[in-house]
């Protein structure tokens, strides 16, 4: 009977990251859309720094999907990102100077996607120096204030720039509120004509990419077209089962793939969670694997860890499997990605934390209190390590036994199959053990 009822329908596939951003989205993303027909955006902004080595030439994207350099491949930026335009038309006019097809068939925006003013940089910077110690340490790039005034609704969706009249009479009346609470904060105020004109020309511009994305994707999805989500950010920056207020604003697990685009949860069919071999986090908020020694540099230089967005170092640290499981619950993981394992080469032993004390008892979830993650202590499994440059390797049974061993304990920990593993930053430099499309 199960079958009767089941709608056919062509594989969708989120792909999110578990940790705290910066797992190597980009990469996979680039990898696996060489089977996708298009590619989603569903939250986040340019806070995101995605790279892709692809010919040797490094790029970094921060709002066009990670399936541009894919011929076939449509890009499209959900309702559930904030744009800012300025930063998005650069991007744009950057790659179709590469020779990429940008056009309005290639990249489709949603026209309720929200916009980024520029008093909502400006108010993040502010609020961010007045803070000063007890800052969250943003990107400073307005995303938390647009998130606020989409909530509010207050906000400006993509669309409204291509309406003059009722785009002028809004933007008064918040230009008044936004600059009496610049001046609060010791910021500059903003001139009402230098945003105006600026944003209408941006609505100008991004007009013939704006689309109903919902729609689309329900029509791509009933021509039996196979879709994927990029997240952004990572399971932890999530606003709600994040480190809060260590987060970013948005919803950055797998269930937002749905409210971020307009696709129903039963349209979804698998969930990749990348994990990076060891974690980073760039910005404020507690950490409890991070290193302050000699490893913790060591992973930073020979993993480049410095963010992709801001160039800021990256706080590094071991491989923290208790974060992870609660990110296969959080998302629903059905496939796991390891990335960077070629990073951990050279090192004697490998510590993966799988247990917290917490006052005396041992914990095998992640709290979701500041209070008692200040105070967890990391119970580790050590593991040896490997000398072998890994990074050439293109199939399971090459890899040396150590490498094995940690993968595969990986894998024992979090109960999840893996579907890809990733060796080096360069598109080649990985393989498929599965493939993550199917269910
Ligand atoms: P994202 O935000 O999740 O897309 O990740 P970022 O692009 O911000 O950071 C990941 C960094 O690691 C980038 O510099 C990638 O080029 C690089 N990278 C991705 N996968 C691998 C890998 O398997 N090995 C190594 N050494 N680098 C990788
Ligand atoms: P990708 O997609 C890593 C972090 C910031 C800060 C917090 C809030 O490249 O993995 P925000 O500007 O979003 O209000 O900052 O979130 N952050 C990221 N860290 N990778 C990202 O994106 C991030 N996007 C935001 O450093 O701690
Ligand atoms: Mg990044």
């Amino acid at each position: 009977m199960g079958d009767f009822f089941r709608r056919e329908s062509m594989p969708t596939l989120v792909v999110v990251g578990t940790q705290w951003g910066d797992e190597g989205k980009g990469k996979v993303v680039d990898v696996l859309t060489e089977q996708a027909d298009f590619v989603v955006r569903f939250q986040g902004g340019n806070n995101a720094g995605h790279t892709l080595v692809i010919n040797k030439k490094k790029h970094i994207l921060h709002l066009i999907p990670s399936g541009i350099f894919r011929p076939n491949t449509v890009c499209v930026i959900g309702n559930g990102v904030v744009v800012d335009p300025e930063v998005l038309i650069n991007e744009i006019e950057k790659l179709k100077k590469e020779g990429l097809d940008l056009s309005p068939k290639k990249l489709i925006i949603s026209e309720k996607a929200q916009t980024i003013m520029p008093y909502h940089k400006a108010l993040d910077i502010a609020r961010e120096a007045k803070a000063g110690e007890n800052k969250i340490g943003t990107t400073c790039r307005g995303i938390g204030p647009c998130y606020e005034d989409k909530v509010a609704r207050k906000g400006f969706r993509l669309i409204d720039l291509t309406y003059p009249e009722t785009f002028k009479e809004k933007l008064k009346k918040i230009l008044e509120e936004k600059n009496f609470l610049l001046s609060y904060l010791n910021a500059e105020p903003l001139k009402f004509e230098e945003i105006y004109e600026k944003y209408l020309a941006f609505g100008e511009y991004l007009k013939p990419y704006l689309a109903d994305v919902s729609q689309l994707l329900w029509n791509a999805q009933k021509a039996g077209k196979n879709i994927l989500f990029e997240g952004a950010q990572g399971t932890f920056l999530d606003i709600d089962h994040g480190t809060y207020p260590y987060v970013t604003s948005s919803n950055t697990v797998a269930g937002n793939a749905c409210c971020g685009s307009g696709l129903g949860p039963t349209e979804i069919n698998s969930v990749l969670g990348i994990v990076k071999a060891y974690t980073t986090r760039v910005g404020e908020g507690p950490f409890p694997t991070e290193l302050h020694d000699e490893i913790g540099e060591l992973l930073r230089e020979r993993g480049g860890e410095y963010g992709a967005t801001t160039g800021r170092p990256r706080r590094c640290g071991w491989l923290d499997l208790v974060m992870v499981k609660t990110a296969v619950r959080l998302n629903g993981l059905t496939y796991l990605a390891i990335t960077k394992l070629d990073v951990l080469s050279g090192l004697k032993t490998l510590k993966l934390c799988v247990g917290y004390k917490y006052e005396g008892q041992i914990i095998d979830f992640f709290p979701s209190e500041l209070e008692k993650l200040k105070k967890v202590e990391p119970i580790y499994q050590e593991l040896p390590g490997w000398e072998e440059d890994i990074s050439q390797i293109k199939n399971f049974d090459a890899l040396p036994e150590a490498t094995k061993n940690y993968i595969k304990f990986i894998e024992q920990y979090l109960e999840v199959p893996i579907a890809l593993l990733s060796f080096g930053p360069e598109r080649e430099s990985c393989f498929l053990l599965k493939n993550p499309f199917d269910k």
